[in-house]
């Protein structure tokens, strides 16, 4: 028995420098550890050799101890010597291997977030101011100021989120053009607003709940649909960097009068007919039209002496179709995989 004593020992000695302290306390000092099966032992051991096995059994357990300790202060060192980062995205006793690639953790803005700053810098080269939309807003900028009065059928287009007090979370970047107008008035007016938008509505690969638009407004005495024309397809063509045949269709906003669906040529394509335009050779993009006098009216703009043209556009589905991306819901459901290939 005493031999075994020293052939535990001997393991010991090895094991301490091969093995964690954790592993080591497990194998020898745990309920049902080395150390503990030979202490259950003493009641087999003769009456002889009972108290020297007891004494160098204790003197072992002694020795185990303190070459832990001697361990655990070498690591104490070692650690105080090491600078610590706390912005590391891994534990530092993570095992080198099992660490994640570093490389892969870059960060970067949004693609939304790239894009949008491009057609601001756009936007703003063509002398607009920028005001940003909010994200909780009233019934009054939502609708009444937009010339739909309580009742009108048309709200119902417009079927977004509410709060209990009555609150409404933007369906459209509209909601700012009464603040635009007062607050930038008298014209001219040239200003961009971009925001988030809400909607009450299923998504599927080119629907959102939550999106956002960039609303456009461009006030002041003469303003005829040839500029607002012209000023929305210079921006689509330097976005796009392409030349751009463009439509204007019918459409109806009882913000506007006339109210217009900006359509361009597929820049894919070329009118061919290819999945992004579902095959037609063009791509309906946004609503625009000349601002209702009432509209203007209500920001405190005098309709008889200033006109002004309007638009509000998606900047998910632009992102979508500069960057071929098929599922706008993509570009929100932070898939990580997903935003790296862009
Ligand atoms: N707010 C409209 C929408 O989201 C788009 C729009 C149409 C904006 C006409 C305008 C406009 O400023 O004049 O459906």
């Amino acid at each position: 028995m005493l031999n075994e004593l020293d052939k535990i020992k001997e393991d010991i000695q090895k094991d301490i420098t091969s093995l964690s302290i954790l592993q080591i306390k497990g194998k020898y000092l745990s309920k049902n550890g080395v150390l503990a099966v030979m202490f259950k032992n003493i009641k087999n051991i003769k009456a002889d050799q009972k108290s020297e096995y007891g004494k160098t059994l204790n003197e072992l357990k002694t020795y185990l101890e303190d070459r832990i300790d001697e361990e655990q202060g070498k690591i104490k060192i070692e650690n105080s010597n090491r600078k610590i980062d706390p912005t590391a995205p891994f534990d530092v006793n993570t095992s080198k291997d099992k660490r994640p690639h570093i490389l892969d953790l870059k960060g970067s803005s949004h693609p939304l977030m790239q894009e949008l700053e491009k057609m601001l810098d756009i936007f703003q080269r063509m002398g607009f101011d920028i005001l940003e939309s909010r994200q909780i807003d009233d019934d009054f900028h939502m609708f009444e100021s937009l010339n739909f009065p309580k009742g009108h059928p048309a709200r119902d287009m417009y079927d977004t989120f509410w709060t209990d007090d009555g609150f409404v979370l933007p369906a459209h970047t509209s909601t700012m053009q009464n603040r635009a107008l007062r607050r930038l008035g008298p014209p001219p007016i040239r200003v961009v607003l971009p925001g988030r938008c809400f909607r009450n509505e299923a998504t599927d690969a080119s629907h959102e709940h939550t999106f956002y638009q960039i609303e456009g407004i461009y006030v002041d005495e003469g303003i005829s649909m040839g500029h607002m024309q012209a000023t929305i397809k210079e921006y689509l063509e330097q976005y796009l960097e392409k030349d751009l045949e463009i439509k204007m269709q019918p459409a109806y906003f009882p913000f506007t009068e006339p109210d217009v669906e900006f359509v361009i040529s597929c820049p894919f394509c070329n009118k061919v007919g290819c999945t992004t335009c579902g095959n037609s050779g063009w791509i309906e993009l946004m609503g625009c039209g000349m601002i209702h006098p009432n509209v203007l009216t209500a920001g405190g703009i005098d309709p008889q002496k200033y006109t002004g043209f309007a638009w509000g556009v998606g900047l998910d589905r632009l992102t979508a179709i500069k960057r071929g991306i098929s599922d706008i819901r993509k570009l929100r459901d932070g898939d990580i995989n997903f935003l790296r290939q862009l």
